[in-house]
């Protein structure tokens, strides 16, 4: 089974170079390896020198590389998806016939990289997928699109013949929205079971983690601990944190040894709060690590001899559990305070906001005739109560 590796990080971390520095322990343990890039910057041509395309290039033995470029993907490789997405859109009344770029809607570009991921992956092709990410805050949004654009596709445009002939004379007046006709209809279904297997498939903890790359700073640290929540709350599986751009210990200028002092006390925050989960400490190397000798100081230095590739299935961040009057529901979410999540129940869902992120958890079939009776949140761990036939409090 193919395995995937996405990183992620605040921007200039090191993302790109412990990514390629992957790969490259990749390849030189034999396997099928290909490194993609989601981000637009294209940083992989530099460090592997080389004029990666559009499509698939190889590096050297083993070792594949790609730079995905959303629009040409949309046009080569999903031209019925992106006519079928058009009229959707257009079907509810919005006319982009005579612009036809998808681009300019929000998010359609992540979507498109994530389909050509999934589509190599499917291809069983490579051994082992590496993912080079764009900085934090577009990773957010590319990871967890797939999950709210299916989650509106499901409130606008109910599947099902049923809930058309109920919602379509309602849906006019009440939500002043058209609904697509049926032959509309059968392209959104599509494209939602699509959506639904790109969640599916980017959570599937057998095959995919997700790698945080991080420094021992105040800002960075503080970014990494955010984006570790957020990971939780979309229920992705993060199983390795790297900690980059650490000082030697045998330095005698006064001013260095203040920095050793403060990154010292950033690692050890770290430590403690990713205890439990591998971390790799990555040294601050004397010159940029700009081309593969760089990148393979890192895969020498660190990551060589470790099994780097392997997945840590302990590292739960969600789970339903049955106690005496009901079921919990229990969410990790470290470093937020009560105040920050808001939590209620519609329909079959139980949606949590934080900031301005918001999941939708499908209730459980089981959990149908349950309500949400409590939530507290400690330690870091949000438990959300279910009592059966039970009445909010
Ligand atoms: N441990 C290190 N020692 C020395 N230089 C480093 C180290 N790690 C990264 N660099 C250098 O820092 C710069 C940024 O690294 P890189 O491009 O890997 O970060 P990134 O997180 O991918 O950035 P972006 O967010 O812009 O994509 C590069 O010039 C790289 O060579
Ligand atoms: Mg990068």
């Amino acid at each position: 089974m193919t395995r995937m590796l996405i990183f992620t990080g605040k921007g200039g971390v090191g993302k790109t170079s412990v990514a390629a520095a992957h790969a490259r322990n990749s390849s030189n343990e034999g396997k099928k390896t290909l490194i993609v890039s989601t981000d637009m910057a294209h940083s992989l041509n530099d460090i592997f020198d080389l004029r990666i395309g559009k499509t698939i290039q190889k590096v050297s033995d083993n070792l594949y590389a790609l730079e995905i470029d959303p629009s040409y993907v949309m046009e080569e490789d999903f031209a019925d998806m992106k006519q079928a997405l058009i009229k959707v859109i257009e079907s509810s009344g919005i006319p982009i016939g005579n612009i036809g770029e998808l681009s300019i809607f929000p998010g359609m570009d992540e979507l498109f990289s994530l389909l050509k991921l999934k589509e190599i992956y499917a291809s069983g092709e490579y051994d082992r997928i590496i993912v080079d990410c764009a900085p934090t805050g577009e990773t957010l949004a590319l990871l967890k699109f797939p999950e709210l654009l299916a989650w509106y596709m499901e409130k606008f445009f109910p599947i099902g013949k049923v809930a058309m002939k109920i919602l379509a004379p309602i849906s006019k007046t009440v939500f002043k929205i058209q609904l697509p006709d049926s032959d509309a209809m059968t392209d959104i279904e599509r494209l939602y079971r699509k959506l639904i297997e790109l969640q599916e498939f980017l959570k599937d903890r057998k095959t995919t983690s997700i790698r945080i790359v991080t420094m021992p700073e105040k800002m960075v640290v503080e970014e990494t601990k955010r984006n570790f929540m957020y990971m939780n709350l979309y229920d992705y599986h993060v199983d390795g944190i790297y900690i980059n751009r650490i000082l030697p210990k045998d330095m005698d200028n006064p001013f260095f040894i203040d920095w050793i002092a403060i990154q010292n006390q950033y690692i050890e925050e770290l430590e403690a709060v990713f205890d439990g989960m591998p971390i790799y400490k990555i040294p601050w190397f004397d010159t940029d690590l700009n081309g593969l000798s760089g990148v393979d100081r890192i895969e020498q230095n660190v990551l060589k001899g470790r099994d780097v590739f392997s997945i840590q299935e302990e590292l739960v961040s969600q789970c339903f559990e049955k106690v005496e009057n009901g079921y919990n529901l229990l969410l990790k979410l470290p470093f937020i305070e009560k105040g920050e999540v808001i939590l209620h129940e519609s329909g079959t869902d139980i949606i949590l906001k934080i900031g301005n992120f918001k999941r939708c958890i499908p209730k459980p079939n089981s959990l149908r005739n349950y309500a949400v009776t409590g939530a507290q949140l400690s330690d870091g761990i949000l438990t959300v109560n279910f009592t059966e036939g039970g009445i909010r409090e």
